[in-house]
């Protein structure tokens, strides 16, 4: 990914610090705290099409431009891991026209830009109950998480037919099953080896949440990886979210103090340490 930036890493604690100099434009410089792990709600894509009259569908497509920006960006400010909600659990009660028009949408971006994240050093990974999905796109999952499986750049995984509670009941039978086979005992189950079986286990926690389109809830997605994230609601709809709204949330993100339960004078003690 071709990187806009030059930029010098500054002490390391939970994030990145990273302070970055536009070489070429004054909007793009970017001071402060970076999140190793963004995950995002996009929302608004339906609003956004209906205020232009034009089919949800488009509000989608739109989307993927978002989607594309947000990515860059991320490599740039050097995020590490970004999670994306694609499609929830529920939304296969939509329209059965507009679900099929989505999946549609999906093996389109799949093919079109598998090749492009390889190039630049993405990790692909899809995340939730993929087994509902067509043979087709099921193939096409494997096909781009395969071509950039080796990739060390940014880890982008999109949660497709995804539900937190979900991925808390697959991580439980998982346990179960260990225990059941007697390689795990019931007293050993405890919340560090629960989240070894989560979806996500091998990325941290994600430091930043968003959600975009105006609402102000978690809507069922990682609702055991969220505990402790900075969460960041804006009213920007989704395929208007691009470099500058992001930042937005990246500069809120800066001016947080995470406290993990401490108190806020340990905390600044600690920095200080
Ligand atoms: C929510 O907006 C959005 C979705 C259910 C689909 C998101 C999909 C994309 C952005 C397409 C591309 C994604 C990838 C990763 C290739 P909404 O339809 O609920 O909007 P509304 O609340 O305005 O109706």
């Amino acid at each position: 990914m071709r990187s806009l930036f030059k930029f010098r890493r500054g002490p390391s604690g939970n994030s990145q610090k990273i302070t970055m100099m536009a070489e070429d434009k004054q909007k793009d410089e970017y001071h402060g705290t970076v999140p190793r792990h963004v995950a995002i709600i996009m929302d608004g894509n339906g609003r956004w099409a209906k205020k232009r009259l034009m089919p949800r569908i488009a509000g989608h497509r739109a989307g993927v431009d978002s989607v594309r920006a947000v990515v860059q960006r991320c490599g740039e400010v050097g995020v590490s891991a970004l999670t994306l909600f694609a499609f929830s659990s529920e939304n296969w009660r939509r329209p059965e026209s507009e679900v099929g028009l989505l999946m549609e949408l999906f093996l389109v971006a799949l093919q079109r830009e598998s090749k492009k994240l390889d190039q630049n050093n993405v990790r692909l990974r899809v995340i939730g109950d993929r087994s509902r999905f067509s043979e087709k796109l099921q193939q096409e999952i494997v096909n781009a998480e395969c071509l950039t499986a080796d990739n060390s750049g940014l880890v982008l995984s999109v949660a497709a037919n995804y539900g937190g509670r979900w991925d808390i009941a697959q991580a439980a039978r998982q346990v179960a099953e260990q225990v059941k086979a007697g390689s795990i005992e019931p007293a050993a189950v405890d919340e560090t080896l629960l989240g070894q079986y989560m979806t996500l286990a091998a990325l941290p926690e994600p430091d930043l949440f968003i959600r975009t389109g105006g609402e102000q809830r978690i809507s069922n997605f990682l609702l055991w990886q969220l505990a402790y994230s900075e969460l960041f609601f804006t009213d920007t709809l989704w395929p208007d979210f691009k470099q500058d709204a992001f930042d937005l949330a990246l500069q809120s993100f800066t001016s947080r103090q995470r406290r993990f339960g401490r108190t806020g004078d340990q905390v600044e003690e600690n920095k200080r340490a």
